[in-house]
């Protein structure tokens, strides 16, 4: 179900001076991090399944600290080599980058995860060909979710931009709607001032 937002409260006099400069909503990579701040903490083991350049993965690995341990899965030797130049200089044992697809994440991840992060589409900078496919996101998810700690969240956040962002968005939402609601609590992440293409952010929680 949509998340609502409230209308901010004019913080001070400068309301309705410079309203360009109040943030309405924030951006969907941004919420999803606020969402897991929530549901994390350092120690625990977390995985991020779309490694890309990196950002979700840094975030996660200071949030969970050197005793937790985060697992990151990207299919392109681009986003692993960017991804590694991010932590470099960084005393970070406790990450695991794995060249691998997201639907392996059975043959990697053993024990029960905190959080999962799914930051879908193509990598920033790289090829737009290559995109996460709606069979193995889903594979991945049902991975994520079987390996998910009470109290622990699945953060998705879809792109609809491009040609199968669409699709994959949807087969999600559908799959959503199979999981039991006594089990997982998901929401949909959207603001009525978004437009139509927006990415927007899933989440699931065990509750
Ligand atoms: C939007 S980017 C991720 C951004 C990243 N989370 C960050 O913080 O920079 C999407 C990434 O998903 C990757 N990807 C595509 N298919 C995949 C798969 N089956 N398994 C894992 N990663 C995949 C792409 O290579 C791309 O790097």
């Amino acid at each position: 179900m949509p998340e609502s937002h409230s209308n901010p409260q004019p913080a001070d006099s400068s309301y309705g001076v410079r309203p360009h400069m109040i943030k309405l909503v924030v951006r969907p990579t941004e919420r999803a991090h606020q969402l897991i701040r929530q549901h994390v903490a350092a120690g625990d083991h977390v995985v991020d399944a779309t490694l890309g350049n990196g950002h979700d993965t840094l975030f996660l690995a200071e949030l969970v600290g050197k005793k937790g341990r985060v697992d990151g899965f990207d299919i392109q030797s681009a986003a692993i080599q960017s991804a590694q130049q991010k932590l470099h200089d960084r005393d970070f044992d406790h990450v695991h980058l794995h060249h691998v697809g997201h639907e392996k994440i059975p043959d990697w991840v053993q024990t029960p995860i905190q959080a999962a992060m799914f930051n879908l589409g193509y990598l920033p900078g790289g090829d737009k060909q290559v995109i996460t496919q709606a069979q193995t996101t889903l594979q991945a998810l049902r991975s994520a979710l079987d390996l998910l700690l009470p109290n622990g969240i699945v953060t998705i956040v879809a792109y609809i931009g491009h040609a199968g962002g669409s699709e994959e968005a949807d087969a999600i939402l559908t799959f959503c709607q199979t999981l039991k609601s006594d089990q997982f609590t998901v929401t949909q992440h959207r603001s009525a001032s978004d437009n139509a293409k927006a990415p927007f952010l899933i989440t699931i929680v065990r509750g």
